[in-house]
């Protein structure tokens, strides 16, 4: 197999399971150099050992991307020992902090209507979903503008789509929400401004959505499995120089609307 990857440096915040730890395995047999992050410094470290032991390269950054000290500390490390990154991509994300067990996604829902969300709920999961993902750019910008065709991938959702919630006919509409759903559109929004901050110096912004996975976001209610959800944000990570910038697309290359 023709390793695409081979040499690059590439981070994946929340790779410590699920579609996270799904692009960690992938990138590794694509020969990068992976920068296993995750707030679960447990899950981190059993990853970064499953990539070496596939005879792949890994490397331990356990962080909580809402924590400004210690994404600093993942730069200063990064900066002393690549001097550059060539692939990031924000997966971490939470889906919300206080649902209970058994609590369908639907029943959640409709404690978190516009009328009812706590605002404590709604800004915990905007901090890792929408602040954390801008904390961890401004943080590693300087080091992608190091490498020579640097990428950007913002794992969003098609729940995120305020284009497809405004149908009627959209499966997904009932639950859009000020919690997870309007933190996706938020990110969706930050894509489009970090692609047209960085279109002049060629670094690709864009945002995709790995599909109704089977994960701990949603209890293991997905459909597809974690290597499926992991496609579409590996495939957008190794466009080349004349691929697109600002796109949100599901695998493979479906469009989403915004
Ligand atoms: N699953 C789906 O159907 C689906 C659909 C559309 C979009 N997505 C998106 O896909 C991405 C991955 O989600 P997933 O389904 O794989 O969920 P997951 O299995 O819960 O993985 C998310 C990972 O991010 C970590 N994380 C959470 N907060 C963090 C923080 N502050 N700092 C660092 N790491 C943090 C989690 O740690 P813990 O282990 O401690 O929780 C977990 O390992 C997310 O952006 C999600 O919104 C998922």
């Amino acid at each position: 197999m023709t390793k695409r990857l081979e040499n690059k440096i590439a981070i994946i915040t929340g790779s410590g399971r699920g579609i996270g730890r799904a692009c960690a395995l992938r990138y590794g047999q694509e020969g990068a150099v992976v920068v296993v992050n995750d707030i679960n410094a447990e899950n981190v470290a059993k990853v970064t050992g499953e990539i070496v032991a596939a005879g792949g390269k890994a490397i331990s950054y356990p962080a909580d991307v809402t924590d400004p000290a210690q994404v600093q500390a993942m730069v200063d490390r990064a900066v002393s020992e690549f001097g550059r990154l060539d692939v990031l991509i924000q997966n971490a994300a939470i889906s919300n902090t206080n649902k209970r067990p058994g609590q369908s996604v639907e029943e959640y829902a409709a404690t978190t209507r516009p009328s009812n969300v706590s605002l404590d709920e709604m800004r915990a999961v905007w901090e890792t979903n929408v602040f954390g993902v801008l904390a961890v750019y401004q943080a590693m910008l300087p080091l992608l503008r190091e490498a020579p065709q640097a990428r950007i991938v913002n794992v969003s959702s098609g729940v995120g789509s305020l284009t497809a919630s405004s149908d009627p006919a959209y499966p997904w509409r009932a639950i859009f929400g000020p919690v997870y759903p309007a933190s996706k559109t938020a990110l969706n929004a930050l894509t489009i401004a970090m692609a047209i901050e960085l279109e002049p110096e060629g670094i690709k912004v864009n945002a995709v959505s790995p599909g109704f996975t089977r994960t701990n976001l949603n209890g293991y209610a997905g459909t597809e499995t974690v290597e499926e959800g992991a496609r579409e944000a590996v495939r957008v990570a190794l466009l080349g120089h004349d691929g697109p910038t600002g796109t949100f697309t599901r695998w493979e290359n479906a469009t989403i609307p915004w």
